[in-house]
């Protein structure tokens, strides 16, 4: 009997660094997702949208939906002529008329019997959800690429919008977290970047360029924190949770955006990755990367 598949949304940034796109091509090229939608967040999210459905295009899913998400954070700074630099700019490429992310993530929970949220950016869009629409909460299940445990050392996604970050962790929704600390262990090499680029279709080509710019305007290889993330949803072996009660520091002069693992009570219970299996992975995902 065919196993039914979760409905799958993706939250990402893509087109900063690197990572969100081969994060896409694993899920487009994995038949065990059903991708339901994908929705963009933090600035320059009409470009965004322009790099997401160029992927969609070159992948052959122009059905799935794309939605432009939140701007900027819920409090705090943000850069609005920030334009990110890991893809070409692709031009207006249109897409049906849909509501913004958020309201677009409170549908798709209210369409489904269970919606499982791919969260590989700043948790904004997510958050805003949850905030207007609290009764979405128990079909959720958010697996997410933020934050990282026992270093004080602020992860981009929670520090971008540490507020949002809260919202979704006291929400008391089912979450995973792959933090840093893990994400850190998996990067690919110059060969693997080549091998991909060698295989020479349209969908390797993509990413090979993609790749490559991220590698000019960033100076070191594509560190795999996002694939890693969506990975749970493929293969359960790789990755080792284990239940954390994590505190988002909010305020601080230094610590702002830290995701806390306190063991004393408070905080909220997510399952935090704790260990991966870096070859592995990397052989998996190479695997599915040059479908
Ligand atoms: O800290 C890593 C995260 O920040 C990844 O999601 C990466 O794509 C960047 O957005
Ligand atoms: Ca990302």
């Amino acid at each position: 009997m065919e196993q039914k598949k979760s409905k799958l949304l993706i939250d990402t940034d893509i087109g900063g660094d690197v990572d969100d796109a081969l994060a896409l091509g694993l899920a487009l090229n994995s038949p065990e997702l059903e991708i339901v939608g994908i929705t963009n967040v933090y600035l320059a999210n009409q470009w965004r949208a322009n790099v997401t459905r160029n992927m969609l295009r070159v992948y052959g899913r122009e059905d799935i939906p794309v939605c432009t998400g939140a701007e900027k954070p819920l409090i705090g700074w943000w850069d609005e002529n920030r334009i990110p630099n890991s893809s070409r700019d692709f031009g207006e490429i249109a897409g049906s008329p849909l509501p913004p992310a958020c309201d677009f993530i409170v549908q798709m929970a209210e369409q489904h019997e269970e919606l499982t949220i791919g969260a590989i950016g700043p948790l904004t869009n997510v958050g805003l959800a949850i905030a207007k629409a609290p009764y979405i909460i128990p079909k959720l299940h958010i697996v997410m690429m933020g934050g990282q445990i026992n270093r004080a050392h602020p992860e981009w996604n929670i520090v971008c919008d540490p507020e949002a970050a809260r919202i979704v962790f006291e929400s008391g929704a089912d979450i995973r977290m792959i933090g840093l600390d893990v994400t850190n262990q998996c990067r690919f090499t110059r060969e693997e970047v080549d091998y991909i680029k060698g295989i020479g279709n349209p969908r390797t080509d993509l990413l090979g360029e993609m790749m490559e710019m991220f590698i000019a305007n960033f100076g070191y290889l594509p560190i795999l924190h996002d694939p890693l993330a969506l990975s749970a949803l493929l293969w359960k072996d790789l990755l080792t949770f284990a239940e954390k009660k994590i505190l988002i520091e909010t305020g601080g002069q230094y610590t702002r955006g830290l995701t806390i693992d306190c063991d004393w009570g408070e905080g909220a219970s997510v399952r935090a990755a704790v260990s991966v299996n870096v070859e592995e992975f990397k052989k998996r995902l190479l695997e599915r990367l040059v479908l």
